[in-house]
This record gives structure tokens, sequence and C-alpha cells, in this order.
């Protein structure tokens, strides 16, 4: 039949296709077509295939998830064993492994080595045999894994098949982890659902690896990537590891991006500090990097010690997680009133620093985490984020272990606390008579993106604040230069330079002086929207509730609080107080404001590093030319800006097929648009 031939056809073609666009998104990181077409080409398969059923094989890409659960995991021995590594913490563990190396080698001066991220995730090995994929298989204990190949087809970037022509036998070991992203959202899935949520991601994926159903382990979001070589048959080995990688990626097995060739233990070093400093920047955990002799010729003659090579040595980065014991809980207030729990702990070093106090964010957490005063509890500091409690080790717990409990009264000012119906969070109702939340709002006032007076920083504010001489932000521009002297760690100059900056910060704009004041639920975007749509103070503190919401983007909550915090009188003489000390802004023109100017009707998203302007800067300049600038990627949004070491936000404009602009791109049209 001849639309069977050409169903058949068909199906070939869309099977090399779709292949074909998996190795350019997966492996190249660089895709042709959006996601929609992929997913076009892969429904029209999947229609074939069940109008057709016997034009489906195995390797078809429409079979990753196999229909029934596996009854258990069976074991598998490892033809050549999994080794591990040996881990260098400290520099001088390094020296000692690259001079054991050199000396081993009959003294030779440098090595080469090839050096790679370390990934945080679990080691599988994946055995091709003619090219298909027909096992894989955890490490186990190095000699004996488990079969773990119904879960491992599910994921995306495994191929089932290889490209070009690979050997007849080809075992690859890699590293599948969850990137942080994916963990998140399925965390989050699982809390909406009130399911149980993973710790971090590397329990995640060893968890989910290992579960018997593929269709649970298909919704997980794993990724992978390529490492090293097992067993091979008919594959001449390149000399070089490095080499031999790069053959995989022609294979279609994704390697690591940041994969790199080092001379001697100074580019390794050279690479550690290189890749530390990136670490928080990139979309998956990784613990450390591994340096690999990279000449095969050299890693035979150096062997083996029990079971890790002499060749490779994992350079740990500082732990991101550790153990320690809660000695107490406090509760801190904040700007709006808001009572944080935050957990005293027995000092530890974690994540490259020592902490010794960790957020709990509000009394849900402190319940749902059953955190308790006694407890030990695991720690966590990524990257620059405040440290977390991440859980509570229950076996640890002693008898004497005490529950967490909300005092009635504020800790600062005696004031009633006060916890709204259904909100997770409780707040002081002190308002501006707590020093607390004097104290935020002073910092909020005078922060960068407020009124930003240089100078006054948090000490200064905790003084000018318990001394009384500033209750509100008003009196800060009372100050005396003799009275500034006096605090402590103030000498005359920077009691003057102080003075210089109050001074400066009273030449502001509208937008920023209404975030200054620290309205409740009234960020930098709701401010800007207030300014544009009144364009007069006077008109803003005159407005009803039902003018506020008419501003857009501000709903019935909002415009609840922006009413009753200019219904407060004590507010109005602050701001009374200020303009009298002359704190002014220019009058907003239309032209400029959002919506009416030459970049009206764009939508901008930033992300990564910018070299010459900070991101905020880049933002205000679109901004003030009528532009949006918005977190988060759509297919509205009109240009991505991409800086250094750009976000998953980049990935996301490339598969909507938003356009991007480096930086100097955005130079240019933003000289465009004033000129
Ligand atoms: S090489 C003999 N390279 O670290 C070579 N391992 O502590 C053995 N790992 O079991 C592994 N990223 O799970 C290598 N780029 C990388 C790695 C890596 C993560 C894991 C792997 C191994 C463990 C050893």
């Amino acid at each position: 039949m001849s639309s069977a031939r050409s169903a058949a056809a068909r199906v070939r073609e869309l099977r090399t296709q779709i292949n074909h666009h998996n190795y350019r998104y997966h492996v190249l990181d660089d895709p042709e077509i959006s996601d929609a077409e992929y997913d076009r080409l892969l429904n029209e398969l999947k229609a074939l295939e069940a109008q057709y059923p016997d034009l489906i094989t195995p390797d078809s890409p429409t079979q990753r998830v196999g229909a029934t659960p596996v009854g258990e995991l069976d074991e598998v021995v490892h033809t050549t064993p999994m080794l591990s590594l040996d881990n260098a913490f400290a520099e001088e563990d390094l020296l000692a492994f690259d001079r054991r190396v050199r000396e081993r080698l009959d003294d030779i001066e440098q090595v080469e080595y090839s050096a790679e991220p370390k990934l945080d995730g679990l080691a599988v090995s994946f055995r091709y045999e003619g090219g298909r994929l027909v096992l894989a298989a955890t490490r186990g204990d190095g000699m004996r894994g488990e079969n773990v190949t119904h879960n491992v087809r599910t994921i995306k970037s495994v191929p089932i098949e290889l490209r070009g022509k690979p050997p007849a036998v080809l075992e690859v070991r890699g590293e599948v982890f969850m990137p942080i992203a994916g963990f998140k959202a399925m965390n989050e899935r699982a809390l909406a659902k009130g399911e149980k949520t993973f710790v971090n991601p590397r329990n995640a994926a060893a968890g989910s690896l290992r579960q018997l159903d593929p269709r649970l382990a298909a919704m997980r979001p794993f990724d992978v990537f390529f490492y090293s070589v097992g067993e091979t048959q008919g594959w001449k080995l390149p000399p070089r590891h490095s080499e031999a990688l790069e053959q995989l990626k022609e294979w279609g097995l994704k390697i690591s991006p940041l994969l790199k060739i080092v001379k001697g233990v100074e580019g390794c070093l050279e690479y550690y500090h290189d890749i530390g400093k990136r670490r928080s920047s990139l979309p998956y955990e990784i613990d450390g990097v591994v340096y690999k002799v990279n000449r095969f010729a050299q890693q035979r003659e150096l062997g083996f010690v029990a079971r890790a090579p002499r060749w490779a040595i994992a350079h740990k980065f500082p732990a991101h997680e550790e153990n320690t014991v809660v000695r107490g809980v406090e509760f801190q207030v904040g700007r709006t009133g808001a009572l944080t729990p935050v957990a005293r702990l027995e000092p530890v070093f974690v994540g490259g620093v020592t902490v010794s106090n960790a957020t709990l964010h509000n009394m849900d957490e402190v319940q749902r985490k059953d955190v308790r005063i006694g407890d030990t509890v695991v720690i966590r500091r990524a990257g620059d984020v405040i440290p977390e409690v991440v859980k509570v080790i229950v076996e640890r717990r002693p008898p004497t272990a005490r529950i967490v409990e909300l005092p009635a009264k504020c800790p600062v000012c005696g004031s009633d606390v006060e916890r709204e119906e259904g909100e997770a969070v409780a707040r002081c109702t002190g308002g501006l008579f707590c020093a607390a939340q004097r104290k935020e709002s002073l910092r909020h006032f005078a922060g960068r993106r407020a009124l930003d007076i240089d100078g006054l920083g948090s000490k200064i504010i905790d003084q000018l604040v318990e001394s009384e001489l500033v209750h509100t932000p008003a009196d800060l521009y009372e100050l005396k230069l003799e009275q500034l002297m006096n605090l402590e760690r103030m000498g005359e100059k920077s009691a003057a330079k102080l003075i210089e900056a109050l001074e400066r910060s009273k030449q502001t704009t509208l937008p920023r002086f209404l975030y200054a004041l620290g309205i409740r639920d009234v960020g930098e975007a709701t401010a800007a929207a207030l300014a544009e749509h009144f364009c007069v103070l006077d008109a803003i503190e005159q407005a009803s509730e039902e003018q506020i919401q008419e501003v857009p983007d501000i709903g019935p909550v909002v415009a609840a609080h922006v009413f009753h915090f200019f219904q407060q009188p004590e507010n109005r003489k602050v701001i009374e107080d200020l303009c009298r000390h002359g704190v002014k802004w220019p009058p907003i023109k239309r032209k400029q404001s959002r919506g009416e100017g030459p970049l009206s009707g764009k939508t901008f998203v930033l992300t990564g590093t910018l070299d010459g302007m900070s991101r905020d800067e880049a933002g205000d300049r679109i901004t003030a030319l009528g532009g949006k600038v918005s977190g988060s990627v759509s297919k509205k949004t009109s240009y991505v800006v991409a800086g250094a070491d750009p976000g998953s936000k980049l990935k996301k404009a490339q598969e909507l097929g938003v356009e991007v602009l480096d930086e100097e791109g955005l130079q240019k049209l933003l000289s465009a648009a004033t000129s």
C-alpha cells in the first residue's frame, strides 16, 4: 500500500529530523527551531505511529517512556569498575597531588590536565551497542550497580541512538543531575499538592532515578553530562581524554561546556577560582572541579590505588550544607513590622563563611519544618543568599528540645503582635513607634534605589535611632555636623561627607521619593506607576481608593495600602517636613513617561552581568525612554539583553525566538532612541 510506504518514509524522515534537533538542543545548546516547532514534529511522528503501529521501533524518539513499571531494580555487574575520586580540599592537597603525578611520570615539569566541573548528582554508566542504548546502571559500590535503563531512557539529553558511526560497544559514564530551576519547580508542584518535597537536587536525583515506574521518572527534570569512557569495542581511543570527550560529543553525548585543558598546577588553580566565581550563576549545582591527567598513556602509567585513579582528583569547593545545633530562635522586626524568626546557631563553617544565624522565614515555615530549640539542623548557604535551615535531623532531637512560639508582644517595642487570618506573616502593630521598624524604614529611605544617601550605613542608623536623634526620615535633614561627629566610628571627614550626601539626596525624582516612603507593597515598579499616573504628589495624597486602583497594575490590596498610608496624619507630617527641608523632584514630563517614549511598547528582560552599567542603570534608561522592564521572558518580550554569564532567561529567549541583544546592541539601541 503506497500510503503505508509513504508513511514509513515520513516516519524515517521525522526521526532523523527530531534526532538532529535533539542534538542541536541538548548537546550543542544551540537549537535551530522553537519548542513549538519541535513539538509539531514529535506530534506528527506520534500520530503516524499511532496509525501504523508496525512502524514503531524501540529507538524511536517517541519510545522514551516504557508503559510498565519494573518489579525491582536488577543488579548489574560493571564490565570495568566505576571508580571514585580522591578529594583535595586545600591548595596543599592539590600541590601534593600534582607533585606525586610528576614524580611518577619521571619528574616531568608540567602536566597537561583536563579540567571540568564536578557535578553534584549521581554517577551512571551507559552502554551503547551498535549505537543503541542497551543498559544504564548506577554506580552502586563501583563493581555492582542497579539497572535503571527504564528511567534513564526518559532523560531527553541521553540519546537512545547515537549519531554518526559509533563503535560496536561504547560504555560511557556521566553524571545524572537535576538543574536547580527544574528542581525548584518540581518541589513547588509537590508542595502545592501536599506531597513530599526533596531537600536538594542531589537527593531528588538519587531518589527519582531509582524509582520502579518510568512514568514517574519521565516527569522529573533530569539532565546529564558525560565525563568518561568505560569498555569499548571497535574504537581506537585518541591519545587524550579531552579528545575522547570531543568524539563523544560528535556521537551525540553531551559533555560539559566548561571542559578546559589546563597546564600544570597553576592552570588547575586558575580554573578552580574561575569556576568558583561562576558557581552561583550556573544553572546546576557543582561541589568542586575535577582534574584528570589528559594523556591516556600517562593515565595508564599512573594506574590506581584502591578504588581511585592516581591520575585524577576532585578539588572541592566549601560545602553548601552543614549540620549544626539551634541554640535559640529570635524574632527580627522588619520595616513593615513583619516578624521573621531567625535561628541562632552554634557557629558552623559553610559555603566558605562562618554562619551563626539562619532565617526561618515565618511561623508557617517553622511549623512545616518543625524546627525546635535544641534541634540539630541542616544549614545551607548557596552563593550570596541568606543561610537557611533546610531540615531538622529528627533522630538527633534531644528530649529537652523546645517548641518555637510566636511572641504575643513585639520583642523590640512591646506592642501587640498580630497575625491576620490566612497570612503567613505576623506583624508588630507598633508602626514607627517601634525602633526596629524605624531603623528599617530609615535604611530603606536611604537605600541606593530610594534617596541614595551615601555613607548612611546600617550601624550609623542604629546609633541615630538609639540615641533618639532621628525618629523619622525628615529628622535626617536636621542633623548637624557636631551631632554626627559624636557618633561612634565617625570622624569629622566622614561626618562632613554625610552632610553633603544628605544635601545631595534632596534632589530626587517622584518615583524614588514614593518608593523611599516605604509604603507596604509599593516597590519601585508600583512607585513609578503611581508617579506616572498622577504626575504630582498632591494628587496621590488626595486620591480615593478607587482612583488609585485605576493605575495600571495596581489591585485592590495595594490600593488599600497606598490609601491608608496617606490617610495617616503622621505620614503626611513626615512628607511635609521632608518637603520643607528642601526634598524636591522635577515635574514629571508626560513625554518621558512609560508608554510614550521612543521605546514605548517594547518590553526588555535583562540577564547576566553588564560591563559598562549595572542592570539597574540599564533598566532606568530603558524606562526613561518609555520601555518596560520585566523579570521574565515570554512571547511578548521584545528583547532579552544578555550580559556575561546569562541565566536560563537566555535559553528561554532562544526557545521563544525572542531577539537577544548583547551590551553593545543595547547601547546602540539606547543611543538611537535618544538621538
Ligand atoms: S570522573 C575515574 N568527572 O564524582 C573517574 N566524576 O567523587 C571517575 N563526578 O563517582 C569520575 N562530576 O559521580 C568525574 N566531571 C566529573 C564528575 C565526576 C561528578 C562524580 C562521579 C564520581 C564522583 C567521585
